[in-house]
């Protein structure tokens, strides 16, 4: 406690950000310390695990001294730990685990494994401190397309996923064929502000009628056909047209399927969350459809968006006043569900 506030310290490493932060009353941040490692796998087109693993460690400490300082806080003075315990990649869970234990045992702190998925949702309580379930919360990430209805803070149901790729693998791998670069995500959103978006069709998938989930490698491998089609008859690519057809073709699907979904649950508000919930163009049709629907539209800052602790400690202060609490057992489970 500080000043009578509850402090939850937050520890992130699933994937390719180690990050440490400390977040006061469960909604504002004194710190929020990301190191990533995009530029250390940038090389290899993608995240390597056992190298992302590594950095982890190599990072843990310094990242967990940063945040505290900021904070101005002591460990003393932490009321709760947040720690992601799944999914992602196992090697790079167990680091922030055992970090988070270690610290949890040393300093007699209580303990809470959080799902990274309610953690990205978290962030939207951070962003807009009067929001409140229920909601319908879309979260659109490197690993992740779920459609879900945010009963209560700790409470959900899941409403659609993706049965291939995630949105952002897909726009990480057609990035990498488009030779934009990595991560796809951001570059494409950049790239297809100059493209013409109408210069080329993608086919929208929208599965069986009535479906609430989401396919994304059929319009990948569209993409990879129609660079290969174009390349044989030696016709001209233009990358930013390719992005911006692409990049409407998938956002058409997550828009039209998520307010649809808004309306038959009868729910006025939506939040975004996870890393392409800062695509420009997700945004701008999002707001687009949202006003037409009534419905109260909220996502994060970007920052907030991609890969961060502050959404962790977030989502374990709710899970603790909710009753949760882990113990020194807790593991790291990759295919966490939601
Ligand atoms: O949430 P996040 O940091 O990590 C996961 O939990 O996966 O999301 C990273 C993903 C990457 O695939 C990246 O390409 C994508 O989010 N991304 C974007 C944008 N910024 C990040 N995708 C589309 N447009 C963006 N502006
Ligand atoms: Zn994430």
């Amino acid at each position: 406690m500080i000043n009578g506030k509850f402090i939850t310290l937050g520890i992130e490493s699933s994937c390719d950000e180690t990050s440490v932060a400390v977040v006061s009353e469960g909604r504002q941040i004194l710190s929020n310390i990301i190191a990533s490692q995009i530029k250390i796998h940038e090389i290899f087109g993608g995240v390597v695990p056992e190298i992302a693993s590594r950095h982890h460690l190599k990072n843990i400490n310094r990242v967990l001294e940063e945040a505290l300082i900021e904070a101005n806080v002591e460990l003393k003075d932490v009321d709760l730990i947040g720690v992601t315990c799944g999914p992602g990649l196992v090697g790079a869970l167990l680091i922030g685990i055992a970090t988070a234990k270690a610290i949890s045992y040393t300093h007699n702190i209580p303990l809470v494994g959080v799902n990274h998925i309610q953690g990205h949702i978290c962030a939207n309580y951070i962003q807009y401190k009067e929001l409140e379930p229920p909601f319908l919360a879309l979260i659109v990430s490197g690993g992740h397309t779920t459609l879900a209805k945010v009963e209560d803070y700790n409470k959900f149901q899941l409403l659609g996923r993706t049965r291939d790729d995630a949105v952002g693998e897909a726009f990480d791998k057609v990035a990498r064929v488009l030779g934009l670069g990595y991560p796809g995500g951001p570059l494409i959103d950049q790239v297809a502000k100059t493209g013409d978006a109408s210069a080329v069709f993608f086919k929208r998938v929208y599965l069986e009628k009535g479906s609430r989930d989401f396919s994304f490698s059929g319009i990948k491998t569209a993409v990879l056909n129609y660079l290969n089609a174009a390349k044989m008859k030696e016709e001209h690519i233009h990358v930013p047209d390719v992005a911006a057809a692409f990049q409407e073709a998938v956002m058409e699907v997550l828009v039209n399927k998520t307010l649809t979904t808004a309306k038959e649950e009868k729910l006025q508000k939506l939040a975004l969350a996870g890393g392409v919930a800062a695509n420009s163009r997700l945004r701008e049709l999002m707001e687009e459809q949202c006003k037409k629907s009534g419905i109260e539209l909220y996502y994060p800052d970007k920052i907030l968006c991609t890969d961060n602790a502050a959404m962790i400690a977030t989502a374990a202060y709710y899970n603790f006043k909710n009753e949760e609490q882990s113990n020194l057992y807790l593991d790291a489970y990759p295919n966490l569900s939601f």
